[in-house]
């Protein structure tokens, strides 16, 4: 288990920024999950942590030392790449057993982790094959592999589970943190899907153009996103946003419609100005036409999810999303009236783009 703290992380390709002053306390045994869009610089983060690349300015500490310019292999730790890169010589049992070996690892602790890490990832009939003979899902699963019979204190992973279907990557994610209870070791995880995010980590850092835009648990990241980036990012399907203004006095005017805010918690005093404001399906009633607060709407269509279902509806120009029971869909036609709870909605500067 290791603290990390990161600083100022600043790094740039060729004149171009990539890390615009990247902050993150990582206590010990957290697991953390870096979320966000392709190219906004994860793998860099990454990458810059395991000393794979320097960064151009900023701190990197780990257990209360600075790792700034020490090789990979002294900082302890452990990484799943994005692309496996595993020795393309070696079998399977070879690729798990080359890091203790080198790290002097007894023959028989070898043999021993190699046949949980093995049985874990259900590899066991492909340790006599080489990587060339292994499907992609097959060798990302040899690749975590890897990192894991390591033990180290901090295992970094790259998008680890992109190449598996839809049914090893739902089991690989929850023995992924069932092993993370056990070995205790602080995690960063890198990806861009959301279940992941959500069901995995101890905080999630949402990343957009080389910043960390939120870093908060996940829950607090789905129900009051810091910014309108996050808002839109998280979450599917996407929140529903309406632009407007705040009155000052309580409302927020769209049109010539004004929406009672009072029961929204404000972060700081309530001011006057242009508004975003942010309300997630499930948090829409849908009413009769007219009731009053209640915006005019057209169902468009419904989807039925099995579970539940989706009402989609025109309103004020915009499409909106309804979480409704299946009953309610079927039965769902023409005009009616949405009412957000503004107790569970989002409010955003226009300006800034930050939670209000
Ligand atoms: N060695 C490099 N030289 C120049 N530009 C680079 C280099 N490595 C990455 N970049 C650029 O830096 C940006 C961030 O890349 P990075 O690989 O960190 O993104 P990412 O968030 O991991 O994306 P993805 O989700 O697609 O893996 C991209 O625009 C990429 O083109
Ligand atoms: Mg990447």
């Amino acid at each position: 288990m290791s603290s990390i703290s990161l600083r100022q992380i600043k790094k740039s390709f060729a004149g171009l920024t990539i890390l615009r002053s990247v902050d993150m306390e990582i206590e010990k045994g957290e697991f953390i999950v870096i979320l966000g869009p392709s190219g906004c610089g994860k793998s860099t983060l990454l990458n810059v942590i395991a000393g794979l690349d320097d960064c151009d300015d900023g701190q990197i500490v780990i257990d209360g030392r600075d790792v700034i310019g020490l090789e990979p292999s002294q900082r302890g730790l452990a990484m799943v790449f994005q692309s496996y890169a595993l020795f393309p010589a070696m079998t399977v049992r070879r690729n798990l057993s080359f890091g203790m070996e080198i790290a002097g690892t007894p023959k028989a602790e070898i043999v021993d982790k190699v046949a949980w890490v093995a049985k874990l990832l259900q590899i066991e009939p492909l340790l006599e094959r080489k990587p060339s003979q292994l499907s992609g899902g097959q060798r990302q699963r040899v690749a975590i592999g890897r990192a894991l019979v390591r033990s180290s204190s901090i295992c970094l992973f790259d998008e680890p589970l992109s190449n598996l279907d839809a049914k090893l990557r739902a089991e690989t994610r929850v023995e992924l943190k069932q092993l993370h209870e056990t070995l205790k070791s602080t995690m960063i995880y890198v990806t861009h899907d959301q279940i992941e995010a959500m069901t995995m980590a101890d905080r999630v850092a949402v990343m957009h153009k080389g910043k960390v835009e939120q870093f908060a648990h996940p829950q607090s990241i789905y129900e009051k996103p810091a910014s309108l980036f996050v808002a839109g990012f998280v979450g599917s399907p996407a929140m529903n946003f309406l632009d407007g203004r705040l009155d000052g006095a309580g409302r927020f005017i769209t049109g010539d419609i004004a929406i009672d805010v009072s029961a929204y918690a404000f972060e700081a005093k309530q001011g006057a100005g242009e508004a975003v404001l942010g309300v997630r399906c499930e948090d829409i009633t849908v009413t009769e036409r007219g009731v009053p607060g209640s915006l005019p709407a057209t169902l468009a269509f419904t989807e039925l999810l099995g579970a539940d279902a989706l009402g989609w509806f025109d309103c004020l120009g915009k499409r909106f999303s309804t979480r409704l029971g299946i009953e309610a869909a079927r039965a769902m036609k023409g005009e009616v009236g949405l009412t957000f709870d503004m107790g569970k909605a989002s409010l955003f500067s226009k300006d800034t783009e930050q939670r209000l």
